[in-house]
């Protein structure tokens, strides 16, 4: 059976951990393969809550395999942090998590240098969320990383931790004016949690594979967004690894062809945390009211998100790059209320009108709006569970979405639980 992808399309939190979780009943593996603990994606079940950083959010599923594959840096300690609260709230993990030896490890020092880069006045402030994942991706393309094999193995991770500490040192003194790391108590943490992960470190590569050969059916989950996309977003302010579906194949060791279906998520509108252009963000009362009542504030470092309209171009962009077979048009529900909605449908660059995103990051950043509006509409969507249980206008509003993006719905979601969903053609 060929495996399924689930991208945000737009940057970031646009609800990709609900409909990872909803589909999952379908799914036999749900793999993350890029990013790493800058994820933040909520799954609310029964009204419980649960945000997830670093596993799959298809965890709260029985007897379905969840993998951290190759391309995902994780930061053991909120990995084990993770697994323990999630254990605390009665369910089990093993043996259905497996985590690559081939992944990277994020370590105290990574995260160090990211908050140190991000406070240093004379560079860009991205605005990231300090998890260390630039700084892991960076030592990861300069081939001194430290990946799960390692940190298994007690002479390797002395050998490589004293290396890397070295050098890591010789940056947090001498360039940023702080103070060093000091290696033995870093070592003895490294040490630990490798013992308590090495139950579940494995060639995931294989594994996937072989699930693939024997027709299971397996679900990449994105994290982060196109527009995050370290070569396809909007450079520099973007995340460090590709995070739209050009990463799975590299993220996973499983082939391109593997992928026969691709879900792009996006809201009905379009936020954005950090910094970076962002054309169709809006400044004023109805800015406020979207973050309000979507309740925009990130998962992971619970900062405002700045909200905007949908962003058309940017949109139909992100389904070009990863060939978008349908959507996922999240958080309907917050538009109720609104007299009128909009759709950011082209901009004025130069004094010129463009209808394709521009791509080249100072064109993004001069770029204004040209924004269409439709009729809103005053229901409450919460308990529609098919389409024909949506106003007129909210209809018109979702048509004029794919219609303009160029592909068709697959899920419609109203509300941040599970049950708040129409399904037309399941993923
Ligand atoms: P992710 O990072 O893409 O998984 O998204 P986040 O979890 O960071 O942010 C999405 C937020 O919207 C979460 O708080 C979800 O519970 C919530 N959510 C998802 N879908 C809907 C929806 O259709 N309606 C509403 N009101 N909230 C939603
Ligand atoms: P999910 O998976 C929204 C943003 C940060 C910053 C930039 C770089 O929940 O959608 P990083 O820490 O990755 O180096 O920060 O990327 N960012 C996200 N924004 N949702 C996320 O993840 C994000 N992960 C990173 O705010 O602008
Ligand atoms: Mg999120």
């Amino acid at each position: 059976m060929p495996a399924t992808s689930v991208i945000g399309a737009q940057w970031g939190d646009e609800g990709k951990g609900k409909i990872i979780d909803l589909v999952t009943h379908r799914a036999d593996v749900v793999v993350r393969f890029q990013g790493g603990a800058n994820a933040g994606h909520t799954v609310i079940v029964e009204g419980r809550k649960f945000v997830f950083h670093l596993l799959p959010s298809g965890v709260l599923h029985e007897g379905k395999l969840n993998v951290l594959a190759n391309g995902v840096v994780v930061d053991p300690e909120v990995l084990l942090h993770e697994v323990d609260q999630f254990e605390s709230g009665g369910f089990s993990l093993q043996p259905r998590l497996a985590l690559s030896g081939a992944a990277h490890c994020v370590l105290p020092y990574h995260k160090l240098l990211d908050q140190l880069r991000e406070g240093d006045k004379a560079g860009v402030k991205i605005g990231t969320t300090g998890r260390g994942i630039g700084p892991a991706y960076a030592d990861k393309a300069n081939r001194c990383g430290i990946r799960f094999w390692d940190l298994i193995d007690e002479d390797r991770l002395h050998r490589r931790l004293a290396a890397n500490l070295a050098d890591k040192n010789r940056l947090i003194t001498r360039i940023f004016e702080a103070e060093p790391l000091e290696f033995d108590d870093m070592f003895e943490q490294a040490r630990d949690q490798g013992r308590r992960l090495a139950p579940m470190v494995t060639d995931t590569g294989k594994l996937l594979r072989e699930a693939l050969a024997e027709g299971k059916h397996v679900f990449f989950e994105g994290a982060q967004g196109v527009m995050l996309d370290l070569d396809h977003g909007t450079y520099p302010f973007v995340t460090s690894s590709n995070s739209d579906s050009l990463g799975i194949a590299a993220g996973t060791g499983v082939p391109p062809t593997a992928i026969g279906h691709q879900v792009g998520v996006t809201k009905a509108y379009c936020t954005r945390v950090g910094s970076g252009p962002f054309p169709s963000e809006l400044h004023d009362q109805t800015g406020e009211r979207l973050r309000e009542g979507g309740g925009e504030f990130g998962a992971t470092t619970g900062r405002p998100r700045r909200c905007g309209w949908l962003d058309v171009p940017a949109a139909r962009y992100a389904a070009q790059i990863c060939g978008f077979d349908g959507l996922a048009i999240t958080k309907l529900d917050v538009l109720s209320g609104m007299d009128q909605v909009g759709l950011c449908v082209g901009y004025d660059v130069d004094g010129k009108t463009i209808e394709e995103y521009p791509v080249d990051t100072p064109l993004v950043e001069r770029a204004s709006p040209i924004v269409k509006m439709f009729p809103g509409w005053s229901e409450d969507l919460g308990g529609a569970r098919s389409v024909e249980d949506l106003p007129p206008a909210c209809r018109a509003f979702v048509d004029e979405i794919c219609g303009r993006v160029g592909v068709p719905w697959e899920l419609l979601s109203v509300g941040p639980g599970r049950e708040s969903t129409i399904v037309r053609e399941h993923p």
